[in-house]
Formats: C-alpha cells, structure tokens, sequence
C-alpha cells in the first residue's frame, strides 16, 4: 500500500498517516527542507512509524517525475508550493491507481479563492487548479470546507 505525500514540513500529516497504515504500508514523502523534515523525523522514530515512511530530499516535482510510471500509489497527499499544484496532480494521477484517492490542502486559500480583489500567484495558481479539478473527468472530485478547504479526488 503505498502512499505519496507532496509538502512534508515538521512530518504532523505524514505521522498521522502513516499511523493510519497497515505494518507492510509505505509513504513517500516529499520535501526540500533538512530542518523541518528533521523535526519529523524524530518523531517518527518516537511513534514507531519511521520504518514505513521515505523521506526525499528533493523539489518534489523531479521527485515524482523520477518515479516508474507503472509504480502506482493507492493515496496522494498535495500540500506544498501551490504553483506546483497542476504539475504535482498530473504526475500523481498518472501514478494512482483507479479508485485511488488524492487530497489537496489549501484549495479555499482561507477564502482569498472567491476573493476578486486577491489576485497574487498562489491565489490565481489555486483558482486554475480548482476549476481544472472541477472540469477533469478523470476523477471524481469533492471540495470540502474543512480547515483551510480539502479537495478529494477518486481516479475512475
Ligand atoms: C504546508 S507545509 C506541509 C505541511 C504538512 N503536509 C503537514 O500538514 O504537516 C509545505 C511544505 O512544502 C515544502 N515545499 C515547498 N516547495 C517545495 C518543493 N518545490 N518541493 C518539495 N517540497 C516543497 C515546504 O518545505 C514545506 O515543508
């Protein structure tokens, strides 16, 4: 059962979901920054789930572009750079598996998306990212109002 997750930080999500996996379930985790991930890395010791997580050092896009194509991942977790987010949907989609599930955090920009006058790059990056989301008939998708907005999207 392997699992990606794109934007690893202090390792909070990717300790929560690798508790959630079974002895034999690996996560990859993607990120570039040695301190924060460090600070994961401890504690993923501590909680006996550092054997079932990979942490790359790496941009995550040259990553997952390294990845074999036939490599297929039942879960995605998308939480890093948000200009990346079409370039790391693409390459995660490629790699799921049909009826595998990928999560994107951040997609309500804490409203800023249905704010007109905000028209930054993360803001206008997000915008596009949702309606190609919404228009992509490869998945099913559902945006829900949780924390800061969770898409979830299920490969047909
Ligand atoms: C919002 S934090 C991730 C939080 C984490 N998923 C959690 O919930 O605990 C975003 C992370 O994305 C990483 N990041 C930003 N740009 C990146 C890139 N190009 N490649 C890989 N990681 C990147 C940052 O270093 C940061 O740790």
């Amino acid at each position: 059962m392997p699992l990606i997750e794109v934007g690893t930080f202090t390792g909070y999500s990717a300790l929560a979901i690798a508790r959630g996996l079974p002895d034999d379930g690996r996560l990859l985790c993607c990120d570039v920054n040695e301190e924060w991930t460090a600070i994961g890395r401890q504690h993923w010791e501590k909680a006996g789930v550092a054997s079932k997580i990979e942490l790359r050092l790496a941009p995550a896009l040259d990553t997952l572009r390294s990845l074999p194509r036939d490599e297929v991942y039942d879960l995605a977790f998308i939480d890093a750079d948000k200009p990346n987010y079409p370039n790391y949907y693409e390459e995660v989609l490629a790699r799921t598996r049909p009826n595998g599930v990928i999560l994107v955090d951040h997609v309500l920009l804490m409203g800023e998306v249905v704010n007109p006058e905000a028209n930054d790059e993360g803001t206008l990056a997000i915008r596009a990212f949702n309606d190609m989301v919404a228009a992509d008939v490869r998945v099913d998708a559902a945006m829900l109002a949780i924390s800061d907005g969770l898409t979830l999207a299920r490969k047909r």
